[in-house]
């Protein structure tokens, strides 16, 4: 197989270092890459948005499978743009298309959809700059926090959770008037659900689907998920609270009815889900969908996968999902994010980084890194995930940790705390 990898960050070091692993990889070209990814792939120079650029470079390096990355280009309709191309009759692509995209794409169109197919979320209004009265209204007859988000794409910032309900009927009026741009020229109002968040990734082919684990995120910059949101500063994998009873009804209620759903509204989806969840006292209910993995979820969700990637992502991607046996690892598998000094506020890139090398019994997947004069130096925000495995989250942790002792760069954060939320749950 003959594989283009779109994207750069952690996420897609760990989605390329998995496919390395299967014997059916003949080519693996990343888009544009890191420094870890140009040690295992060949690194190209496109830009995500140019879809007549991505284009001609498959035909050129005849590419067998596509696999997407990031959401931008799949709501931006990378996969209907290269469907209407005869030379790719053949391809083979992980990630929706523009129909099933809107799932992540459009935060008004996921209510829409949860509510008409009886998933469980919670109770909301969609606001517009015409109903911004009807909206402040609503808002008053919630109870604090309120919940208000942008409903198109906000590179993550879109949401905004307030205590106070005068100051949230103010945000929504600004919200309306373009405080995210076009993102925000619709807002939705949503019931603030207290709880525990969890994440549940799965892949389809749009008939069939396969759960590929559980993870939780550590999205604050600050120690005891203190001061501001990021992209995420650690994960683990499984999520010890999901027992089986959770994860049975998060199958029945969520998983199943979103697949049978997207098939009922005549949407052909294929490729990640990944279902964000909150667990309020043992019942699930979905805070948003992506359509996409999650990053750094996926440095911790893929260590464990022990089935054949290719075998897994051709099956998806040529609706024979039904045909493969997932085979998880049962180990803990823990992700520790090292960050540059100051994100996700202003930061210095092209710091070097040392001591790689010296790593010993972790993987450490590159997010925002690039490889210059045979050196690797920082190049973003999150700039390693040092990923490990153990029989219990502490083990897993304590290797993470002592891996992270061993490199350095300048300025360099990290969180301490990773995981010690669950520790109560199984040790
Ligand atoms: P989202 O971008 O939808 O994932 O929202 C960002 C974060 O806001 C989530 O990860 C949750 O921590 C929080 N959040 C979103 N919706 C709700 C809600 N209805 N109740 C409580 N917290 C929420
Ligand atoms: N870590 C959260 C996300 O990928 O959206």
């Amino acid at each position: 197989m003959r594989v283009l990898l779109l994207g750069g960050g952690g996420r897609e070091h760990a989605i390329a270092w998995k496919l390395k692993q299967s014997d059916k990889l003949s080519a693996l070209y990343v888009a544009p890459g890191n420094a870890g990814t140009d040690a295992i792939a060949v690194n190209v120079a496109l830009p995500l948005h140019d879809f007549p650029a991505i284009a001609d470079f498959m035909a050129e390096k005849g590419i067998d499978l596509l696999v997407v990355g990031p959401e931008d280009p799949l709501v931006a309709g990378i996969r209907d743009f290269l469907k209407e191309d005869a030379r790719f009759a053949d391809l083979l692509i992980i990630g929706p298309g523009k129909a099933g995209a809107i799932l992540e794409g459009s935060k008004d169109f996921a209510k829409q959809f949860m509510m008409r197919h009886g998933i469980p979320t919670a109770g909301y209004m969609t606001v517009t700059p015409e109903t911004l009265a009807a909206g402040q209204e609503y808002l008053s007859t919630l109870q604090p926090p309120y919940v208000l988000k942008a409903d198109g794409l906000a590179a993550g910032k879109g949401v905004l959770i307030l205590n106070d309900l005068r100051e949230a009927q103010q945000e929504l009026a600004l919200m309306l008037s373009g405080k995210f741009g076009t993102a925000s020229a619709r807002v939705v109002i949503e019931e603030y659900l207290a709880g525990i968040e969890i994440s549940v990734f799965a892949i389809t082919d749009g008939k069939d689907y396969k759960i590929l684990g559980s993870a939780k995120d550590y999205k604050r910059i600050g120690e005891g998920d203190s001061g501001l949101n990021t992209g995420g500063m650690g994960a683990v994998s499984p999520v010890p609270f999901a027992d089986e009873t959770f994860n049975r009804k998060v199958e029945e209620r969520i998983i199943r009815p979103t697949i049978e759903g997207l098939r009922a509204d005549g949407i052909d989806y294929c490729g990640f889900l990944f279902f964000g969840l909150m667990n309020k006292g043992g019942e699930p209910f979905v805070i948003e969908y992506n359509v996409r993995m999650g990053d750094p979820e996926t440095e911790v969700v893929l260590p464990r996968l022990k089935t054949d990637f290719i075998d897994l992502l051709v099956a998806a991607a040529s609706g024979r999902l039904s045909e493969v046996s997932l085979a998880l690892d049962e180990r803990f598998c823990t992700t520790v994010v090292v960050v540059a000094g100051g994100y996700p506020e202003a930061y210095e890139k092209g710091n070097p980084i040392s001591g790689l090398e010296r790593v010993e019994g972790s993987v450490v997947f590159h997010a925002g890194t690039c490889s210059r004069e045979n050196a690797v130096v920082t190049n973003g925000g999150r700039v390693l995930a040092v990923s490990s495995f153990g029989q219990t989250l502490h083990e897993a942790l304590q290797q993470s940790y002592e891996n992270i002792s061993r490199i350095d760069f300048k300025d360099l954060y990290f969180r301490r705390d990773i995981g010690r939320d669950l520790f109560k749950y199984h040790e």
